[in-house]
């Protein structure tokens, strides 16, 4: 049987099932089944607060899990579905609570990979699917990283080879009149703006010590295990250079850098160092969706110079 084929039938019997889209892997279950949906909670350790997304094949199939579906999510996914834009919509009845953490929204997104369309079109239902790593640690962009996070807890994983974007995707509010960015991503705020009008940014979690006021938005999150601080270009000097620290610099272009720094921030993990030096990507468009993943993943360089003897 091929693996797609043996992916449906798993799927369809309340199983797991890794797969690769264009962003990070995901951990997909039958988003119609709680039960079902239950495991991926299990899997990663993820608090039930955390409302998962439902990936589809096609905006006809998005539409029936809206209750509300407004013009601009329609401009939107014509534009960039498939692709890294997750839209929260009203729900209906057909995504169970445990979905969307007894939320009446519900994040859709079609993913841009082969292998996700193709396991979507057969499959032919909702994928529930957050990334396929253990709750706040960094995405996995390779089907070795999500061996590595998931082990035996994961039924079978679809390898794509590594992600081509590799951050998350925009995660974009439209189920309220305001549109509002959750998070950003692939698909940044000026792009969206040009569709669909001014966006309100949500911006609790940066650089503030404050509880998460919407879900997904806590200030640590996509960490590695290594004590890990952001520095600024000009502060290099400032860093420690020894054989125990590692130190990630920015690349030529955020495309690039978005690509390779989940991989990086996991390579310089399993180095077994005192602690990760991550220069912080300007506050520039193009630029926003690594820094904000830079600024979540790390501490500041005045906390680490506070914890050192
Ligand atoms: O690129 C991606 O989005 C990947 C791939 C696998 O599609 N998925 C992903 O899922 O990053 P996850 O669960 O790691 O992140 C989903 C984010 C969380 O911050 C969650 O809080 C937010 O989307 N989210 C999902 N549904 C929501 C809703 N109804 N209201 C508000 N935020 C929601
Ligand atoms: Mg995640």
């Amino acid at each position: 049987m091929n693996e797609i084929a043996q992916a449906v039938r798993l799927l369809r019997a309340g199983c797991l099932v890794a797969f690769p889209t264009e962003t990070v892997y995901g951990l997909g279950a039958d988003a119609t089944r709680a039960d079902a949906v239950e495991k991926i909670f299990q899997a990663k350790g993820r608090p039930p607060t955390n409302p998962l997304i439902v990936h589809v094949a096609d905006m006809r199939i998005a539409r029936r899990f809206a209750a509300h579906w407004p013009d601009a999510a329609t401009r939107l996914a014509e534009k960039f579905w498939p692709g890294p834009l997750t839209i929260v919509l009203k729900k209906t009845n057909e995504i169970p609570d445990v979905v969307t953490a007894g939320l009446d929204s519900v994040g859709l997104r079609v993913p841009d990979h082969p292998i996700a369309l193709q396991l979507l079109h057969e499959f032919a239902g909702p994928l529930a699917a957050p990334s396929a790593n253990r709750s706040n640690h960094v995405s996995p962009t390779t089907a070795d990283h999500v061996r590595a996070e998931l082990g035996d807890s994961v039924d079978l994983i679809l390898d794509g080879g590594p992600c081509r974007v590799g951050i998350e995707s925009t995660v974009l509010d439209l189920s309220t009149p305001e549109p509002k960015l959750l998070r950003p991503g692939g698909v940044s705020r000026e792009q969206l703006e040009s569709l669909i009008g001014p966006i309100a940014v949500f911006r609790g979690h940066v650089d503030s010590n404050q509880s998460a006021s919407s879900p997904g938005q806590q200030l640590v999150h996509y960490s590695p295990k290594t004590p890990a601080y952001r520095f600024e270009s000009h502060e290099l000097d400032r860093l420690p250079k020894n054989d125990n620290v590692g130190i990630l610099r920015l690349t030529e272009n955020a495309v690039k850098y978005a690509h390779d720094l989940y991989a990086e921030l996991r390579r310089l993990d399993e180095m077994s160092l005192k602690a990760i030096f991550v220069e912080l990507p300007p506050d520039a468009p193009g630029w926003q969706a690594v820094r904000d993943r830079v600024v979540r993943a790390t501490g500041s360089l005045a906390d680490q110079e506070s914890a050192a003897p």
